[in-house]
């Protein structure tokens, strides 16, 4: 049995349609969406390359709406990383396998109740919020959205435009939440002018993100999505911990949820 033809049991072949490449790292790049493919903003595809005779496969978020008729994916460029240097070349007209199921849980409906959502991001964490914000439903339902964005360089802040335009123009004709963007980047030698320069752990301990935004977290009002670097996730779960805050569980409600990228 041909590699194509294992590959194609679980996955379909979809075709590169673009590549936008935002620095020498990071990029981002649409597909063909498989027929009857179903994801709910905040959940990852897994992706397969061909490559030495085999299959490699990894979890990528999904950044497009739920009702794009393509895919969408943001990602960086790890050095000597087995699929990112492969998938680095990547160009229009390439195939790249997706696995017919989505998968993920750190998605907004996970949330019944609550007022302010925020979404807290390092590095490509920001791909699954890119998806959600693009989806009416958490507009109609939160009050604020809080997108937090922390990367080491300032030229990794990327989407802005988009984001800006969001912010301004919602996807719904009935808009009830406002969107807050805020951003750190934590290795620029110069000052900061109208973003933070300190890891979102930090942010939090000083006070100064809830400062900035407005309005503190508290267990009635805040739900929280933590995605990215795993040790991001790990230190601020301990600061929610000390703030009375706790994960969501199948059987228990909760107010946070998480996506651990490595
Ligand atoms: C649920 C989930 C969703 C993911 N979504 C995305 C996504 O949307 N975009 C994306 O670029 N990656 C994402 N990843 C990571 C991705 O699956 C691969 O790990 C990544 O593409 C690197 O693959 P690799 O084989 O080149 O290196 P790997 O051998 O997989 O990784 C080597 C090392 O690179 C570092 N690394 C891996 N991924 C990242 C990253 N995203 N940012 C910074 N450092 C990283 C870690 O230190 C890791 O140990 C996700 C991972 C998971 C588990
Ligand atoms: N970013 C780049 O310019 C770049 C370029 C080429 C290759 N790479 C490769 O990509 C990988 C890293 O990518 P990345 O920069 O997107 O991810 P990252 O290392 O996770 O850094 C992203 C942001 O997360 C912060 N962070 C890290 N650990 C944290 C913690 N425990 N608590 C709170 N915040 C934390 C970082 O702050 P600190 O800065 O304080 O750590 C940084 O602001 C590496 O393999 C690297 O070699 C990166």
């Amino acid at each position: 049995m041909s590699i194509e033809a294992i590959a194609s049991e679980k996955a379909t072949p979809e075709t590169v349609t673009q590549v936008h490449r935002w620095t020498d790292s990071l990029f981002s790049f649409k597909t063909t969406r498989p027929q009857g493919y179903r994801f709910t903003p905040g959940q990852y595809a897994r992706l397969g390359l061909a490559a030495d005779g085999g299959m490699l496969w990894r979890a990528y978020s999904i950044t497009s709406a739920p009702d794009d008729d393509f895919l969408e994916y943001y990602g960086i460029v790890v050095p000597g990383g087995a699929f990112t240097t492969i998938l680095k070349d990547i160009r229009p007209g390439d195939t790249i396998w997706t696995e017919k199921q989505s998968y993920g849980f750190m998605t907004a409906d996970r949330f019944s109740d609550g007022e302010d959502l925020w979404m807290l991001a390092t590095g490509t964490g920001l791909g699954p919020f890119i998806s959600i914000l693009r989806d009416p439903m958490v507009w109609e339902k939160f009050r604020h959205l809080i997108l937090v964005h922390c990367v080491r360089h300032e030229e990794e802040f990327v989407y802005q435009e988009e984001l800006a335009a969001l912010k301004n123009h919602p996807p719904t004709a009935a808009p009830r939440a406002e969107l807050q963007l805020v951003r750190s980047a934590t290795r620029d030698t110069a000052a900061p002018s109208a973003h933070f320069g300190q890891r979102i752990t930090a942010l939090l301990e000083n006070g100064a993100l809830e400062k900035r935004v407005g309005f503190g977290l508290s267990e009635q009002s805040s739900r929280i999505m933590l995605c990215g670097n795993p040790e991001m996730i790990d230190d601020t779960r301990r600061i929610l911990h000390q703030r009375g805050l706790r994960p969501c569980r199948r059987t228990l409600p909760g107010q946070f949820v998480t996506e651990n990228y490595w």
